[in-house]
């Protein structure tokens, strides 16, 4: 790709014109998964001719419609599951991406299809001028929900601000109701602010507010009754997530505890309602009969979903992740200060989400796999 002057990048939307299937780069046109590699038991709707229609579409007639944009590494919380212990050698600032870099990308994405957007992180509450990146994210065309995932702990102070920037939905982290229980697990003081957090948003009307809680055992998993008498007169969506192995969180089975055995041990003292899950939800959703609220499972280890995947990662270092438990990046951020232009970064893209696999290695094999540490990702 030739070097190029770049230009001073300032954050401006412009609208883009539609493309057309004639308007793709090559890349985006040559891929086709023979349907003898397509895994009898994957995507009932694949369907060939459609796998290779667009940028965002992989072999596997998978259309990536969702964006997770990490807007940093840092984080002002220390949770076990997520930071290695020992630490991390933080990406100097100057190798993240800038806020104008952010937009550029977000605004690509949304032109080639993406239809939601979720700001995380590390703390995506802690980068400088989240505001003003979600702002002109929460402003694109065709953008229909602009969500951030939070620890919550700044969330009372920018909540009206990110609100009013079109952030229509809101996941606050919160792995145990109880306050000293929060300490040891994050590894620092801070339960009361993600009540109060998650009691803010709930009263300025996100409905509902989803909370994410990692269930571990011997950590948190006692409390699964708790979460869902929780549920009984607050709008909130607990989504209960399976222990996931990522570089430096000490993973292993015995850690996990699995879908199948956190339905049980709830139904041993709540009837639970199944509700209809969208084709492409990570979360198979419960409700309590009379519950305000409702609870959600992500079950990635035992009963993943990669066949309905509409997701992809871009790193606040500017890699795109087309799988969250792959370790295959390519580098958007070198493209970019390289002096690519949309169309070039189109056919980096392209070329990466074509090398989506169909599946992930299982959770035995991830746990041996190089990977980044979770908090370098943002789930
Ligand atoms: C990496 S955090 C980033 C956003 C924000 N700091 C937060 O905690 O909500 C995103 C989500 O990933 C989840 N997560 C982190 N490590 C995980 C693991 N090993 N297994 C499952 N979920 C994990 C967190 O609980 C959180 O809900
Ligand atoms: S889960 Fe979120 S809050 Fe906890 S350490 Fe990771 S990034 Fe920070």
């Amino acid at each position: 790709m030739p070097p190029r002057l770049l230009l001073p990048f300032v954050i401006m939307i412009h609208a883009l014109p539609v493309l057309s299937d004639d308007d793709l780069p090559q890349a985006a046109r040559r891929r086709r998964a023979p349907v003898s590699e397509v895994p009898q038991d994957f995507g009932l709707s694949y369907d060939p001719a459609r796998s290779h229609a667009r940028v965002l579409s992989d072999g596997f007639g998978r259309f990536h419609t969702y964006l997770r944009i990490s807007l940093i590494e840092h984080c002002n919380l220390r949770c076990r599951y997520c930071m290695p212990e020992e630490g991390l050698d933080w990406t100097p600032d100057e190798h993240l991406l800038t806020n104008a870099e952010i937009v550029r990308l977000a605004r690509l994405f949304v032109a080639e299809g993406v239809t939601k957007i979720r700001l995380t992180g590390g703390e995506p509450l802690l980068r400088p001028g989240v505001e003003a990146i979600a702002e002109a994210i929460g402003a694109l065309p065709g953008l229909q929900t602009l969500a951030i995932t939070t620890n919550g702990l700044l969330l009372p102070k920018k909540l009206d601000r990110i609100r009013a920037a079109g952030v229509n939905l809101l996941n606050v982290s919160l792995d145990t109701l109880r306050p000293d229980r929060f300490e040891e697990i994050t590894r620092r003081q801070g339960f009361d602010l993600v009540v109060k957090a998650i009691d803010m948003a709930v009263a300025r009307g996100y409905d509902p507010v989803k909370v994410n809680a990692v269930v571990m055992a011997g950590f948190n998993d006692d409390e699964l009754p708790d979460f869902v008498a929780w549920t009984r007169d607050r709008p909130v969506e607990v989504r209960f997530i399976e222990f996931m192995p990522f570089d430096g969180n000490r993973w292993d089975d015995g850690r996990l505890v699995s879908y199948e055995q956190m339905l049980e041990r709830i139904r041993a003292h709540f009837p639970l309602e199944r509700l209809q899950d969208g084709p492409n939800d990570t979360s198979k959703t419960y409700r309590v009969p009379g519950h305000r609220g409702r609870i959600g499972f992500i079950t990635s280890m035992t009963t993943p979903f990669c066949e309905g995947c509409n997701r992809l990662r871009i790193t606040a270092d500017g890699h795109l992740k087309v799988c969250l438990f792959g370790s295959a990046e390519v580098s958007l951020r070198d493209a970019m200060r390289g002096g690519a232009t949309d169309d070039e970064l189109r056919e980096i893209i392209s070329a990466a989400v074509g090398r989506k696999r169909a599946r992930h290695a299982g959770m035995y094999n991830l746990a041996e796999m190089k990977n980044r540490p979770m908090i370098t990702i943002g789930g």
